[in-house]
């Protein structure tokens, strides 16, 4: 079913502005998803953020999302520390039909996504990382790269599969590092990257959905 021209209540787009919808996960301050919010508000992200989910329920995202008037939803993630449940995935799953999303974007979301999601959404979901993937998996990315004496680090958004980071890359940007960089000014050079890196390639994902439709 096409979901394209599909308006929020109180958002005046023409509908062919507006694109694709999708749906934000994060668990931290949503300095990526203030990105792509800020280029949806200008008009020029072509896709349409219809929901923010977060398994952390203090995290900034969430008010964030309230802030750009995209419902917003703490998602309780069950008792593991990597993962949800699958029953805490399912709800994910349903809010996010619920919310008649195309695609989903992770924004700093901290778990591994498993099956339900994967499967609700199958080459559908983005996330973003900070490093030049292949290299540096896994947490803290920026510091692994510190630590490996790496002459350049950067972010690189690739489309999630069952793997960690391991999915097909979509675009990727890289910064120097510098001669006194501690982990902390690294990864602010890393997030200046991302936040000009996913909008463009949400854009270019969003433009390509439009064309299979
Ligand atoms: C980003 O550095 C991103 O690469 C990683 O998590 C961080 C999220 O930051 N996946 P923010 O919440 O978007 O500020």
């Amino acid at each position: 079913m096409s979901t394209l021209g599909t308006q929020l209540p109180g958002v005046s787009f023409c509908p062919e502005a507006a694109g694709p919808r999708f749906g934000v996960l994060g668990s931290g301050k949503g300095s990526n998803f203030r990105a792509l919010a800020e280029a949806w508000k200008s008009g020029t992200l072509g896709a349409t953020p219809a929901i923010v989910l977060s398994d952390i329920e203090t995290a900034g995202i969430l008010p964030l999302g309230r802030e750009f008037g995209i419902p917003s939803h703490f998602v309780p993630p069950g008792p593991f520390r990597t993962k949800m449940t699958p029953e805490a995935e399912e709800e994910l799953v349903r809010l996010l039909r619920e919310a008649k999303v195309d695609f989903v974007v992770l924004a700093g979301f901290m778990r591994v996504i498993k099956a339900p999601l994967l499967e609700a959404f199958p080459g559908r979901i983005l996330n973003i990382h900070p490093s030049l993937l292949p290299a540096f998996r896994g947490l803290e990315a920026w510091r692994q790269a510190l630590e490996a004496g790496a002459p350049e680090a950067g972010c690189t958004v690739h489309l999630v599969d069952a793997g960690v980071d391991t999915g097909k890359i979509l675009g990727q940007s890289s910064v120097p590092v510098l001669a006194g960089d501690t982990a902390e000014s690294l990864h602010a050079r890393i997030q200046v990257a991302e936040h000009e890196l996913y909008p463009r390639i949400v854009r270019k994902f969003a433009e390509g959905l439009k064309a299979e439709k």
